[in-house]
């Protein structure tokens, strides 16, 4: 192909790809500057203005002339806003590579790019399969990576590389005939707000409160699984981790905090919702900071939640048919949240619960019904 003759214009009349221009250098050369972009990607660090001139001028032109390549500039609102390309499609498989300047991030500009690319990938370059790669913790990148409908993500350890350094991979691809919209749920952390409440995502802030919490004995002793005893760096590692399951549709948590001043108080989730046989059911499970207990803070957060969860996905809820709730068999401030929620008593699993000194004791089975709530 001739460059710049041959690049097609792709346009869904928001995001334009066009091939490069000069022009393109300096605001290509600024978005390298970025350390999202630095951390994220495999550009050389520090990045100078000659790899940009190389890469535009050189790299990419060659890329479409020799095929194996090819990279297209992303015009939106009138400017240059970053590079997106498709590589090596050998054998109908091939990779997909992107970057955005900061300026424009999260207006869903990389999304329409992506899957402008990919569609030209399936219908004029004839693959059959595009691969999608980033480093682990690129949430932004996982992100749109599953709106274009990539699936089936994998983490391959130690699978990436940059700079010589070798990074922990997620994998995730699109085939020819997959839908490009996003599969399953990836569930947000809505806020909601009642009663001298407000249910909101985990921020950096609330980690002493989530360390004092958890190192509470009677935390301690109802939830066997916590380190003990539990660090800064646990509560750290606690909050980072609630990104994975809402990505793969499994469970959202929210900080329960005080409307006025906003500390943290407890925290509730609800999960398993990717249940193998059924996906309409959801779990609830808590814990409280011992200087909010005794307040009816859990009752009223967890009333705030069922009325989240049994809304339907398209009006912003989970979606949810029935919640089920288990109580160790003697922590009664537990199986009190249940009952004044209206949930039913339906069973006892026997030594389901495991304590500390490694003694197993019944759970108390709860559930709800959408059908029973008013
Ligand atoms: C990754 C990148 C290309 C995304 O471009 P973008 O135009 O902002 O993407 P979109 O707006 O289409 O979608 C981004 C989504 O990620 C979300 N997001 C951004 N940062 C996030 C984070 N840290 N955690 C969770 N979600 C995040 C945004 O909210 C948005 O989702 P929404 O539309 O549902 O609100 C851009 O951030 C970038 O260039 N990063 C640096 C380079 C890079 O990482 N390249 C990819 C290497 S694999």
């Amino acid at each position: 192909m001739r460059f710049p003759d041959d690049v097609p214009v792709l346009t869904d009349d928001v995001v334009t790809l066009r091939a490069h221009t000069e022009a393109d250098i300096d605001p290509a050369y600024l978005m390298c500057q970025d350390p999202e972009m630095q951390r994220w990607t495999t550009i050389p660090v520090p990045y100078r203005r000659e790899h940009a001139v190389s890469f535009l001028t050189e790299i990419i032109p060659t890329g479409w002339r020799n095929g194996g390549m090819w990279a297209w500039a992303i015009e939106y609102d009138g400017q240059y806003a970053g590079t997106i390309d498709l590589r090596d499609g050998e054998g109908g498989v091939g990779e997909v590579g992107f970057a955005l300047a900061p300026e424009v991030r999260d207006a869903g500009v990389m999304t329409r790019a992506l899957k402008l690319v990919v569609r030209y990938a399936f219908d004029v370059l004839g693959w059959d399969r595009v691969i999608w790669r980033a480093f682990v913790g690129n949430w932004g990148s996982r992100r749109v990576a599953w709106k274009a409908g990539f699936r089936g993500l994998v983490v391959v350890p130690g699978g990436g590389k940059a700079r010589g350094v070798r990074y922990d991979e997620w994998v995730a691809t699109v085939g020819k005939d997959g839908a490009l919209e996003p599969q399953g749920n990836w569930w947000p952390v809505t806020v909601l707000e009642g009663n001298g409440l407000r249910l909101r995502p985990f921020r950096p802030a609330d980690a002493e409160r989530i360390v004092e919490a958890c190192n509470d004995e009677r935390t301690h002793y109802w939830l066997a699984g916590l380190p003990s005893p539990y660090t800064l760096e646990d509560a750290k590692t606690f909050m980072e981790g609630r990104q994975e399951p809402r990505a793969i549709g499994e469970g959202v948590s929210w900080a329960v905090a005080d409307l006025a001043t906003d500390e943290l108080l407890g925290c509730v989730s609800v999960f398993g919702m990717n249940h193998r046989l059924d996906k309409t059911v959801g779990e609830i499970g808590y814990w409280m900071h011992p200087g909010a207990r005794g307040r009816k803070v859990m009752s009223t957060a967890v009333g705030l939640i069922i009325d989240h969860a049994f809304t339907p996905v398209a009006e912003g809820g989970l979606g949810r048919r029935r919640l089920v709730l288990f109580a160790a068999d003697g922590n009664s401030a537990s199986a009190h949240v249940a009952e004044v929620n209206g949930f039913t008593r339906f069973g006892t699993e026997r030594a389901a619960s495991a304590r500390r000194d490694g003694s197993y004791v019944d759970h108390l089975g709860f559930d709800l019904l959408a059908s029973e709530r008013d």
